[in-house]
């Protein structure tokens, strides 16, 4: 695992040569990327020495023009530790004034943060505040231990035991290796004639956000995309409903969970016109049902654990129950049209088969797929 370990100004940067030393014995490649004040803390030769990779202090100086992004994609996880309370401010409030704020704001797999600070700093109200930004914006946070601090007194503020840290980020790094999913993203398309076809308001983003998920957790994932904003490289591309239906049948052998973010329209135009059809005489264009794909899956496969999705505009909690059953789905999430549909973030409701049922507060879609994966993930053990 590559991961880039930003180090800021907390009396703990001392202890980062050990921690680095811990994550290589583990087989992770560490770069650190260390700032101003920290300099002062920890020796650079130390982190050079135990990382075998050169520390980034200063963009500017590297010999690629493009190594905020460069390392930002090829690392598997961004952890910072210690976090200050300054470089916690920054991160919440998108501030990019130096190397790791800068790597941080284009980082866009998992983060981890583990402050480290005196107790009164820990406990105000701004990095309360920026904190709870951090965890809406999907940041796993490594919470500091009481013990004793540099400013002399015994409180919560110290830098999490390295081997709490550690264990974190590596465990999240391989907690779905083997599992194999399947994810499906967007609208279907359905064709009224060449130029012509009916589509829904689906933008694809919870879709691509529980695909990263998955792929940061170490999992193998088949992603299978319709009409979406965002689109994903290396994706299955669908048009239709029957499409996708296809390219999910064909694959759901090889397959542990099926995750249905998808949107496929549940009708198409009855006849699907070969050349352009004429407005003159048009008033109302014929519709037939499509399947139901999760119905078909059923079917075909018992073992499967699927996860279905439902966007209602009323009656929520009923109407997701209703067809967790019908659809044979062993994991509903549930939202509304007004806060799911195209935008960055949800309010979802998970329905497990017992009747459970966990209403979340408002998340990022990034932090809503980190809470239907681990669902998915307890369905799996
Ligand atoms: N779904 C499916 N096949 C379809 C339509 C929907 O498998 N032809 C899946 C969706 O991907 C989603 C779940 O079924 O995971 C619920 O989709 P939704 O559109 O909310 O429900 P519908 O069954 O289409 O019911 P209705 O449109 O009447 O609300």
């Amino acid at each position: 695992m590559r991961i880039i370990l930003g180090i800021s100004s907390s009396i703990s940067a001392y202890k980062t040569p050990d921690l680095v030393r811990r994550f290589s014995k583990r087989g992770s490649d560490m770069f650190c990327v260390v700032t101003r004040n920290a300099r002062h803390l920890v020796g650079i030769k130390a982190l050079e020495t135990v990382s075998g990779n050169r520390v980034i202090m200063n963009l500017f100086r590297q010999k690629d023009p493009l190594t905020h992004i460069n390392l930002s994609r090829a690392a598997d996880a961004l952890l910072i530790a210690p976090a200050s309370g300054n470089i916690i401010g920054k991160l919440a409030n998108g501030i990019a004034d130096d190397p790791l704020t800068t790597i941080s704001l284009a980082y866009t797999g998992q983060r981890f943060i583990a402050p480290a600070m005196n107790s009164e700093m820990w406990r105000s109200d701004a990095v309360t505040r920026n904190m709870q930004t951090l965890r809406n914006a999907g940041w796993t946070v490594i919470d500091p231990e009481a013990g004793d601090l540099a400013c002399g007194v015994h409180d919560v503020g110290r830098l999490a035991s390295l081997d709490t840290i550690v264990d974190t980020v590596l465990a999240h790094g391989e907690d779905l290796r083997g599992k194999r999913f399947i994810v499906t993203s967007g609208a279907t398309r359905e064709w009224i004639d060449p130029i012509r076809y009916i589509t829904n308001r689906s933008s694809g983003k919870m879709g691509k956000a529980i695909y990263e998920e998955l792929r940061h957790r170490g999992a193998t994932v088949t992603y299978i995309e319709g009409q979406v904003t965002h689109p994903v490289r290396g994706a299955v591309t669908v048009d239709t409903t029957e499409d996708l239906m296809n390219a999910i049948l064909e694959r759901i052998g090889n397959a542990d969970c099926l995750i249905m973010a998808a949107a496929p329209l549940d009708f198409r135009p009855a006849t699907r016109h070969t050349q352009k059809l004429k407005k003159a005489g048009v008033t109302s264009i014929a519709l037939t049902e499509n399947d139901d794909i999760l119905k078909r899956v059923r079917e075909r496969d018992t073992k499967i654990k699927v996860v279905a999705f439902a966007a209602e505009t009323e009656k929520l909690v009923d109407n997701a129950r209703a067809k967790l059953s019908a659809k044979g789905a062993n994991l509903m999430i549930a939202n509304t049209i007004a806060d799911g549909f195209g935008t960055d973030d949800n309010v979802i409701t998970v329905i497990r088969e017992n009747g459970d049922i966990t209403e979340h507060e408002r998340m990022t879609k990034t932090s809503c797929a980190k809470v239907i994966v681990n669902e998915a993930k307890a369905l799996l053990s």
